[in-house]
């Protein structure tokens, strides 16, 4: 039996869209439902739907043998998990915004404040440009922080880039792009090897020109047995 973690919102339906026509229909699963849990005896699977934030921690820790999530939130919490596929769904992109007319950054004091529920991305992100910040952590409507002067400047996820400008809002980076990723518990690789490989390439065989993921594509086993092959 494998255990698949499901990220609730806007990723839901690409996923279970994927998995249908991968050969995986799911009764009684859907993305309006108020269960969590949804069991497949046909398939041999469980599905758990959990929010976007919580699927690489729930495979990390083995709560699920594999899930569906934005490169976003791995950028974010660097989980260790494998990551074989990029599901093409869900593009996006984190950027950095300000108000416009205030995107040059004249009126900026000398740290810059900014909101995001990205602490580490935006971190890392300044930090690797030598600009100190002071990184106000909000769960969502980044946008308004600008608007009520809570921030000088935000780190959030763009999509269409209606929201940005619904609150007159101008993207001035593009930090990182995003798209979903299909990721596995390293534990579950070795023990459940079989239904697991046999998962992968059934998604992999209807991802529209799949690419390798940009992530951290390859079980730390075989990147290890490859080490020792090269050093013998
Ligand atoms: C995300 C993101 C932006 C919005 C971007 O929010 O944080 O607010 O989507 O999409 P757009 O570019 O298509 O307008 P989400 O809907 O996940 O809600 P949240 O504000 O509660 O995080």
């Amino acid at each position: 039996m494998l255990t698949i973690a499901l990220s609730k919102g806007k990723l839901i339906e690409s996923a279970l869209d994927l998995f249908r026509r991968a050969g995986y229909t799911i009764t009684g699963l859907s993305a309006e439902s108020r269960r969590l849990i949804f069991i497949s005896p046909e398939h041999d699977m469980t599905f758990l739907i959990v929010r976007p934030s919580d699927v690489p921690t729930y495979v990390e820790y083995g709560g699920a043998d594999a899930g569906i999530v934005g490169k976003d939130v791995l950028m974010e919490q660097e989980s260790d998990v494998y990551e074989p596929l990029d599901l093409g769904f869900g593009a996006c992109r984190i950027a950095v915004a300000a108000l416009k007319g205030e995107a040059a950054g004249g009126r900026l004091s000398p740290k810059v404040r900014i909101a995001t529920k990205y602490p580490r991305i935006t971190e890392r992100y300044f930090n690797a440009r030598g600009i100190p910040v002071e990184i106000i952590k909000l769960y969502g409507s980044i946008e308004l922080a600008p608007v009520v002067g809570l921030a000088d400047r935000i780190v959030d996820l763009v999509e269409t880039g209606s929201t940005l400008k619904a609150h007159d809002l101008v993207e001035v980076e593009v930090i990182a792009r995003s798209t979903a990723r299909f990721i596995v518990n390293r534990a579950s690789l070795r023990l459940k090897q079989e239904s697991l490989m046999t998962l992968i390439r059934r998604l992999r065989a209807v991802v529209p020109s799949e690419r390798p993921s940009s992530g951290n594509s390859r079980p730390k086993t075989l990147q290890t047995r490859k080490k020792k092959m090269v050093r013998s």
